[in-house]
């Protein structure tokens, strides 16, 4: 998968969001820090078009994200930082196979692939559960299977082991490591991307470290103190 930046920038009325930036994400597990409002939900939405570049542009394999919205939508799926604005059906089971609709695929399929992915995610007794009586880390684990059985390329995740207990952490990092698919992880959570392949460091809309997890980390200590 490849993911490019032209000379993208992105301002939101007077305030730059996202100073100009051209870079190329071919690995499979990228690490994304920053101080808060520093552009790192910014930068990941324009991956899958939720955000559009006021200048430049980007593309997902050659899809742009203007021009191929709806191409890149079904590419990229986006886990939000508040993952229960997202779950859509009142039953977890049906919220899982909703995304399975208008697929032309048969009733038993969709049941299919619902009951394997709530398999593979370790939440089979979560299928008639209520939606809203989910736990944060129960949530989390539903909300990225919801996305995961469409079958997207690419995951972005969006802080996804805020507020989670250790148990449940655990739980959503043991699945991150287990997706096949290129993942982007927002985190502040430094400790889940320390063998991630590249880490991206976001300073006021500026890309201001780009590399190993220790040295961006590193840089981000650096960066939160100097002031
Ligand atoms: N829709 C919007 N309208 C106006 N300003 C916005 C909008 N979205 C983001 N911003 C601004 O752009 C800047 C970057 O925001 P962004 O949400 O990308 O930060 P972030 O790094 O994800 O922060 P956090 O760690 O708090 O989630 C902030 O100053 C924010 O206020
Ligand atoms: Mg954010």
């Amino acid at each position: 998968m490849d993911i490019c930046f032209a000379d993208c920038t992105v301002r939101f009325g007077d305030r730059i969001a996202l100073h100009p930036l051209t870079l190329t994400l071919r690995e499979r597990r990228i690490g994304i820090i920053g101080l808060n409002g520093s552009g790192k939900t910014t930068f990941a939405r324009l991956i899958n078009g939720l955000v559009k570049p006021t200048s430049g542009s980007v593309s997902v394999n050659g899809l742009d994200t203007v021009r191929d919205e709806k191409a890149v939508l079904g590419q990229a799926g986006f886990i939000f930082q508040n993952p229960q604005n997202q779950l859509i059906m009142p039953i977890v089971g049906d919220d899982i196979a909703f995304g399975l609709k208008n697929r032309g695929l048969s009733k038993a399929e969709i049941e299919a692939r619902t009951q394997g992915v709530l398999h593979r995610f370790g939440i089979p007794h979560l299928a008639r559960r209520r939606v809203h009586e989910l736990s944060g880390g129960e949530t989390q684990l539903v909300a990225m299977a919801s996305v995961v059985v469409t079958g997207p390329d690419i995951l972005i995740l969006d802080e996804p082991t805020n507020q989670l207990d250790l148990k449940n952490r655990r739980m959503v990092c043991d699945t991150i490591a287990s997706l096949e698919q290129q993942t982007l992880v927002i985190s502040h959570d430094l400790p889940l991307l320390g063998d991630f392949e590249r880490v991206l460091l976001f300073h006021e809309g500026r890309l201001v470290a780009d590399g190993m997890p220790e040295e961006t980390i590193r840089r981000y200590h650096q960066v939160a103190h100097a002031d």
